[in-house]
């Protein structure tokens, strides 16, 4: 039996389903192999639903072990049960309770959805569809129940029960045994249902309301580790305050919690009133963490917190719109980090991320809208344009309509739809009303893939002092654009040879914003008093690719005067990029001579921004730019080429940079935005004296690496000296596994810049590191951090000539699918690069995609990704 394409499910057949239910009981026996769930359905046929249809319910893996209607015992030739499904033929036509009886085997549970053992500890995963693991249900998300929950275990095994909505009472429940009732007040679908049952440590704090509720809030780890769970705490407390500032939204049950687990197969999830995390996001202290985790987690906590009002309280109808909840929420996580951080050096991560994971996408097989129209498998769809791409719309949104009628609007959508199972449509209608706006053409952005193209001439009239824009869009791939074109907000200004130019005027330029809604368009602008170059897309207003054809020149320019900080930033790597690419050595002198007063200016005053502007585009960025017969060779010389020539020329005042930012002696490690962005300072100057001088650079490293006092130094440090082969290497990375051997997130980074070394040997390092004792395929994290950041993040290694690094990841993905799918099926994402390679080397990625292929019996996540990435 060779595997099939997977059926698809369309957006266009969506029909409520034909029965609701009201009330969930559920009597959960927590047992390692024979977990009972005794559950009572409190079912009522849909008035939207077609009248008298059977009631089918759905299964995956399930086992019955009893059923009952009404009290009484179903007799057995009016249903069917399977693994897969039940069905009761003649349901009444009026509520009815229906109790059903499973039993499951968490310890054998592997893909990790449903209810499963991480380290012993009980927990659940039910997004997109693990509930029907656990009980027989109408498992989607527009049938919303009241749930409560009473969790039986074992005293010593799980001494903590803990389930969504407020505790209502616990106690004895014979010997051993003890039991917790949670009850849910909120309705809510089955994919936000969780429990946990397990030995944890804890750490709380209460939080006042401004609606005068007294939360208690609490993260929960593993034992002994209480003292790494403090930040994560903050940052609860901090994102329920902001959600009130911000956007009027206050929490609404008596606790709230977060529970670290270390088998988890994404970041975290948002299930009511316990918010389940990966304990990656989870758990800091300056000797483990790095300021990049200590910034995940903030964001990582803001983001499950703020879905308590958008994705919780207003839910999404379908599946097809997961982007209302993922997308609204990472915008609303971005806004927090900004609050919390320096708002332009967190715009740029957002679009740096936005550039390295969702651009390749949208322009590769998996590229899809940002509201699918159809899917074989769900989990294959939180993708970077669900939540990256959908928070840009969002954003769009709020330039085209003003911060002011942005929250209005978002009130709107709050009050009009809590409690139910929203679309998209319902989300744009809330500001289409406090606008008074049409939104149709804007709404297109959620239906286009592909990332569009902004072309845009310029032409000055000096006798005039008119200077004019000419803009055109287009989206490859689609031939529609031409009648449809899309809603493109483009922040701009005009700068001249000493700065912004403020005289200049223009009618069509509101606030800043010109907004391109018409295939082509020329704008004018009047008193221009003399040429300048135009800052656009400020801010980064739209996901486009802007095609400018600025000279090195007026870029640099761009760089000295704007008064935009993300395209002071742009116009750095858009020269960069250039050299990459393209080398040339009169320009890189001049680039770097460009770099060299832009640091003498203001390095030390914005170190965080500084380090970004010394870090040049990725290989992965560049080969984004290349047309088509992507040499990833080529590009990593061209790319370490620059980055010597600059180490070099820069290196008196990359040293000066060093010197003058040695941590203060006595002064502990904070995690704050500006001592981590002197920290990144510090160690991107070290890392580009490296490159200009490996030899100095290895020693220094190594000096750096014994000096430094978190996390944070150590690993730049280790990173900077992984990338020069030699003895210093080789010994600190051994003493780093031996003093991190008890620590598995700080081995998943030691497995992790192992996988990006970009040379020959690392093949063999890999398969040295399979047989590490730490290394276990039943670990995601660990999974991700050895096979995840090869084919991710080593793109010399992973497309190799001989195609020998394609064949790891692809082994790897044969031996995870039976085992966890979803974890398979994401590690194969990675291929989608492949047509655009070099011919030699794609033919060699698809040869080992067909090799896949062929395995029989291939999960549906798997099966899904290769038949898109092959399509
Ligand atoms: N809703 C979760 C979050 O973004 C992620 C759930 C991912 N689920 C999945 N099957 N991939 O916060
Ligand atoms: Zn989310």
């Amino acid at each position: 039996m060779r595997t099939e394409t997977p059926p698809l499910i369309r957006l266009e057949e969506y029909r409520p389903s034909d029965y609701l239910i009201d009330r969930v009981d559920l009597d959960i026996r927590l047992d390692p192999h024979a977990t009972r769930i005794d559950a009572t359905l409190t079912l009522r046929p849909n008035p939207a639903g077609v009248p008298a249809a059977p009631l089918t319910l759905d299964a995956d893996d399930l086992r019955l072990v009893s059923a009952e209607l009404d009290g009484a015992p179903l007799a057995p030739d009016v249903y069917a049960a399977t693994p897969s499904g039940f069905i009761l033929r003649d349901p009444p036509p009026r509520p009815f309770a229906l109790r059903l009886v499973t039993e499951v085997d968490p310890t054998a549970n592997t893909k990790l959805m449903g209810l499963y053992r991480s380290n012993g500890v009980y927990c659940t995963q039910c997004e997109a569809d693990g509930f029907r693991r656990i009980t027989y249900f109408l498992d989607r998300p527009d049938v919303l129940a009241v749930y409560t929950t009473r969790i039986e275990a074992d005293r010593t095994e799980a001494p903590v029960l803990l389930g969504n909505g407020n505790p209502v009472e616990a106690g004895d429940a014979g010997p051993g045994r003890h039991y917790a009732l949670w009850h849910d007040p909120h309705p809510k679908p089955a994919y936000l249902f969780a429990l946990v049952g397990g030995r944890l440590g804890k750490v709380e704090t209460p939080f006042n309301t401004m609606e005068g509720r007294t939360v208690s809030c609490a993260v929960y780890v593993e034992p002994g580790k209480e003292d790494r769970a403090g930040y994560a705490l903050d940052a609860v407390i901090r994102s329920m305050a902001w959600d009130e500032t911000a956007f009027g939204r206050a929490y609404d049950l008596d606790v709230f919690n977060v529970v670290a687990v270390s088998d988890f197969n994404m970041g975290a999830m948002e299930n009511k009133g316990i918010n389940i995390f990966n304990d990656k996001y989870v758990l800091a202290s300056p000797e483990t963490a790095t300021d990049g985790d200590y910034a995940a987690i903030e964001a990582i906590i803001a983001h499950e917190y703020f879905h308590n009002w958008s994705g919780n309280r207003v839910t999404c109808r379908d599946w097809f719109q997961l982007c209302l909840k993922e997308g609204l929420t990472v915008f609303r996580d971005q806004e927090f980090s900004s609050d919390m951080r320096s708002r332009p050096v967190h715009r740029i991560a957002e679009v740096r991320s936005l550039r390295a994971r969702q651009f390749p996408e949208d322009a590769g097989p998996l590229r899809h809208p940002v509201r699918p129209r159809a899917y074989a498998e769900i989990n294959n769809f939180y993708t970077a344009t669900v939540y990256d791409k959908g928070a840009e719309i969002v954003r769009m949104l709020r330039t085209l309509i003003g911060p002011e009628a942005f929250r209005a609007g978002m009130d709107r959508y709050f009050a009009d739809n809590d409690g139910r199972a929203a679309t998209v449509e319902d989300f744009l209608a809330a500001f289409a009303a406090v606008t008074g706006r049409d939104l149709d053409a804007f709404a297109r952005w959620y239906e286009r893939p592909g990332t569009p193209r902004l072309a845009v001439t310029a032409a000055y009239d000096p006798a005039a002092a008119r200077y004019t824009l000419q803009f055109a869009q287009s989206l490859p791939g689609t031939a529609d654009s031409d009648e449809t074109p899309l809603v493109i907000p483009v922040a701009l200004g005009l700068v001249g040879a000493t700065g912004p130019l403020t005289g200049a005027t223009c009618p069509d330029v509101r606030d800043g914003v010109y907004v391109l809604d018409r295939p082509e368009a020329a704008i004018v602008f009047d008193a221009v008093a003399e040429e300048p170059v135009p800052s656009l897309l400020r801010d980064f207003s739209a996901p486009v690719k802007l095609d400018l054809g600025l000279t090195d020149a007026q870029r640099m320019r761009l760089l000295a005067q704007d008064s935009d900080p993300f395209n002071r930033w742009q116009a750095a790597q858009d020269v960069a990029l250039r050299l990459i690419l393209d080398p040339d050595a009169d320009r890189t002198e001049a680039f770097a001579a460009a770099l060299g007063r832009f640091l003498d200016g203001e390095a030390l005053a914005d170190p965080a921004f500084a380090a970004l502007v010394l870090a040049l585009p990725s290989e992965g960025e560049a080969a984004d730019a290349v047309p088509a017969e992507v040499d990833p060779d080529a590009i990593h010389r061209g790319r370490s080429d620059l980055r010597t020539r600059l180490g070099q020329v820069l290196r008196p005042r990359l040293e000066a940079i060093d010197a003058a930012l040695v941590p203060d002696a006595g002064v502990p490690y904070s995690p704050d935005a500006a001592s981590a962005g002197r920290r990144s300072l510090r160690n991107a100057a070290l890392d580009l004296i490296a490159a200009g001088n490996p030899r100095t650079g290895a020693a220094r490293a190594a000096e750096r690496l014994a000096e430094a006092t978190n996390m944070t130094d150590r690993l730049a440090a280790l990173g900077t000296l992984a990338l020069i082969p030699g003895e210093t290497r080789e010994v600190a990375l051994a003493e780093f596994a031996t003093r991190y051997a008890d620590e598995p997130l700080v081995l998943d980074k030691w497995f992790a810049i192992q996988a990006q070394i970009p040379e020959p040997g690392t093949l063999d390092r890999i398969a040295r590191l399979q047989e590490h004792p730490a290394f276990t395929m039943t670990n995601p994290n660990r999974v991700r951090a050895l096979i995840g950041s090869f084919a991710f993040g080593n793109p010399t290694q992973f497309a190799r000539p001989d195609g020998s690094g394609f064949a790891r990841v692809a082994d790897t993905v044969a031996a995870l699918d039976s085992t966890n799918p979803q974890v398979a099926a994401r590690l194969l994402t990675a291929f989608g690069s492949w047509r655009r390679l070099e011919k030699s080397r794609g033919a060699k990625a698809v040869e080992m995609l067909n090799g896949i292929k062929a395995i029989p019996g291939l999960s549906r996540d798997t099966a899904d990704i290769l038949a898109r990435t092959l399509g």
